[in-house]
């Protein structure tokens, strides 16, 4: 995990909600294709641990991802979900994803195959004439990117479920 983290964060956020120190969820954006066309999409994912579920921290974590990744000057983010799913279906719609496709019996996993559902997010609008995504690093140092990494913070409700 400590490798995917860091390998992930040189060009894709990844963050995590503390709660007195104990990490009760995390949301991050991995490339979607390596083709230099694709550079502007993400792939994104969000997880809640189960003792602090439906107090906001999913939705928390991703409204201060997809600020980040729009200050970056990514465009489209893509959810893949593991079907049946219907809480990560809802919280992806309730945010504005819309649904594409099914692919089916594309990952085996515990011992069965498994249908993904694609979703859709537009992060920023589609400019005409695109510049490379900003590295992480370099939003890091821009005076905005506190005001960007705790653009969810308000979402998130005290307690436990
Ligand atoms: C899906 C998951 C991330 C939701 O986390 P959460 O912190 O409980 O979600 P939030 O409290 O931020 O809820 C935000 C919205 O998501 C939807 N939602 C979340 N849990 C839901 C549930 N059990 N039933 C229906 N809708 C749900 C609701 O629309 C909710 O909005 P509302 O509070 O205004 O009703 C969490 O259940 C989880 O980690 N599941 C296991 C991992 C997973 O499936 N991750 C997604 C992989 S793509």
């Amino acid at each position: 995990m400590r490798r995917r983290i860091a390998e992930t964060t040189v060009a894709y956020p990844w963050v995590v909600c503390d709660r007195d120190g104990v990490v009760t969820g995390y949301a991050y954006a991995t490339q979607h294709r390596t083709r230099a066309a694709y550079q502007w999409c993400v792939e994104t994912s969000v997880y809640v641990h189960p003792d602090f579920r439906h107090s906001g921290i999913a939705r928390g974590l991703y409204t201060s991802l997809f600020a980040i990744l729009a200050a970056q000057g990514f465009v489209n983010a893509y959810a893949g979900i593991t079907l049946p799913n219907a809480r990560s279906v809802a919280l992806h719609e309730k945010l504005g994803f819309l649904p594409l496709t099914v692919y089916r019996g594309i990952g085996f996993k515990a011992g069965a195959w498994h249908d993904v559902g694609w979703w859709h997010l537009v992060v920023s609008p589609h400019p005409e004439f695109p510049l490379p995504p900003m590295p992480l690093a370099d939003l890091q140092r821009d005076p905005q990117w506190e005001a960007l990494l705790s653009a969810g913070i308000s979402l998130i409700r005290s307690g436990h479920s």
